[in-house]
């Protein structure tokens, strides 16, 4: 296996305004696959971003009197600042309005779209919900608002460039069902088969007028024709290859593309199932393999958005709790596949039961007994991924993987207590210490397993069983 590559990549993030938790959970559960992926000895790379050609960057940056680009400096030193704080392993941090090394790639592949003859100039009216950065229909609203973002969609009429997804259709239906791009889970390959279905694909425009307004260096520039950009979606989805040097320098493409896995939440369904395939199937180039689609992170029921005004910021939860609790969080409670509520009650409860009482507890059990009774460390030994534990990571079960460990937690407690090692040690020495060791062994394993998830505490064990001493500090109790 040692030799294979795994290319991951998040969504690239709008920088209209910090990121709240449900941006946090796309992040930490792309982190740990690659975790994971990378301790099993694949060769990895891991792709996120900032999305910074659009109209709501822009409305966000008048609205706090600021310069959009400089703005946009601001907020995408925010993002990189959660993200060093969730220990986001990534290995590049696009940002498409990169000219050195965006601009290049999303140019070249226009090109290749241009020279298959499915890019053609049309007048255009519709319904633009800034929201999406999409026009939507007269169906998609309800009492004329968009119902994701609660906002009246702007009537935009103007000429486009259109690219020719109509011609794909039916290439990416058979794609989809055979699952050459595999879509997870099942219900979403359903979902987006059904639309494709039912309702075709329609040609979609892919270009906007260069606004006044918009500063130089925004948006890029459609070639041959100055006064138009590349729609945001367009040059966005161009991301997965422009970061990989497509277009310039492509030794990093000729290396990780295809996408092993593409994660995303499922309202940019369409756009990375329908879209996306369409363009790469113009341009000749290469599939992704899997689209890994997760839910929503809800509060109070609702999707948690900055529009709709329920944001849990991480960086709160951050600084209360730690960083470990929240990819802890995140991993175990929330499913990959559906959507997850929280509340600050239930994350101060789950923090309490399983992270204070349950491994913090069991840490310092194990390692408190090892400190005063062994005269010198156990030594650490190689551990394998059991398959159950590979299993559902390579079926993205986060949080069933979660389940076992948290089972296995379980189990070394309750071996602890039934079997005293504490007591056993004042009659008989040399029992109780191979006892000790034992425990001190299945903790190493806990700890190794817990790499991919919460990476400083596995660290933190290890550490601790290396020199023989509980760990300080480890998931403090909160009342
Ligand atoms: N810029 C586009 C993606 C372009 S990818 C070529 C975008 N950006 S976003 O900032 O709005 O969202 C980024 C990701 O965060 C999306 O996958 C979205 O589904 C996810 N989430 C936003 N709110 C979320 C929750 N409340 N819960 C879980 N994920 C959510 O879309």
């Amino acid at each position: 296996m040692a030799d294979k590559k795994f290319y991951l990549t998040t969504p690239i993030f709008y920088p209209n305004a910090k990121l709240h938790l449900g941006h946090a959970y796309t992040t930490t559960l792309s982190d740990i696959i690659v975790r994971y992926h990378r301790l099993m000895g694949d060769k990895t790379y891991f792709l996120t971003g900032s999305d910074e050609n659009t109209q709501k960057m822009v409305d966000a940056a008048v609205k706090e009197g600021k310069e959009p680009l400089e703005f946009l400096d601001g907020i995408v030193a925010n993002f990189a600042g959660l993200f060093r704080e969730l220990e986001i392993s990534y290995d590049q941090f696009i940002r498409t309005t990169d000219q050195e090394k965006h601009w290049p790639g999303a140019t070249a592949l226009w090109q290749k779209l241009v020279d298959a003859g499915d890019i053609y100039e049309k007048e255009y009216e519709g319904l633009y919900c800034v929201g999406h950065e999409a026009f939507l229909t007269e169906k998609d609203l309800v009492d004329g608002k968009c119902p994701d973002h609660g906002t009246a969609p702007e009537f935009l009429k103007e000429k486009n460039y259109f690219f020719r997804l109509s011609k794909y259709a039916n290439e990416i239906q058979k794609k989809i069902e055979t699952d050459e791009y595999r879509v997870v889970p099942e219900s979403r390959k359903h979902e987006i088969l059904s639309f494709i279905k039912n309702e075709g694909l329609e040609d979609v425009s892919f270009s906007r007028p260069h606004k006044d307004h918009w500063p130089k260096g925004l948006g890029v520039p459609v070639p041959g024709d100055d006064s138009q950009v590349m729609y945001v979606w367009c040059d966005a989805l161009a991301n997965y290859i422009t970061a990989l040097g497509y277009g310039r320098d492509d030794e990093l493409y000729k290396e990780f593309w295809p996408a092993d896995v593409h994660v995303i939440g499922k309202d940019i369904l369409r756009f990375h199932a329908a879209i996306w395939p369409g363009m790469l199937l113009s341009a000749g180039l290469p599939l992704p393999k899997t689209l890994l689609v997760h839910g929503f992170i809800t509060s109070g029921g609702k999707k948690m958005s900055k529009t709709l005004g329920n944001v849990i910021d991480p960086e709160e939860l951050i600084s209360e709790y730690g960083s470990e609790a929240v990819r802890y969080f995140l991993a175990r409670h929330i499913s990959p596949f559906e959507d997850g509520d929280i509340t600050r009650e239930q994350f101060k409860e789950v923090y309490n039961a399983n992270l204070a009482n349950g491994l913090g507890n069991l840490v310092s059990r194990v390692l408190t007994l090892a400190e005063k009774n062994l005269e010198s460390a156990v030594e650490i030994e190689t551990t394998e991924f059991p398959m159950q534990l590979r299993n559902t990571l390579d079926d993205f079960e986060v949080n069933a993987a979660m389940d076992f460990i948290w089972q296995h937690i379980g189990f070394l407690d309750k071996h602890l207590t039934e079997n005293q090692p504490y007591k056993e040690i004042k009659t008989n020495l040399e029992l109780g210490r191979s006892m000790i060791i034992e425990e001190v062994k299945e903790l190493t394993k806990i700890a190794h397993w817990l790499a991919p998830f919460l990476p400083e505490t596995s660290k933190k064990i290890i550490e601790g069983i290396m020199a023989n001493k509980k760990p300080e500090n480890l998931f403090a109790r909160k009342d």
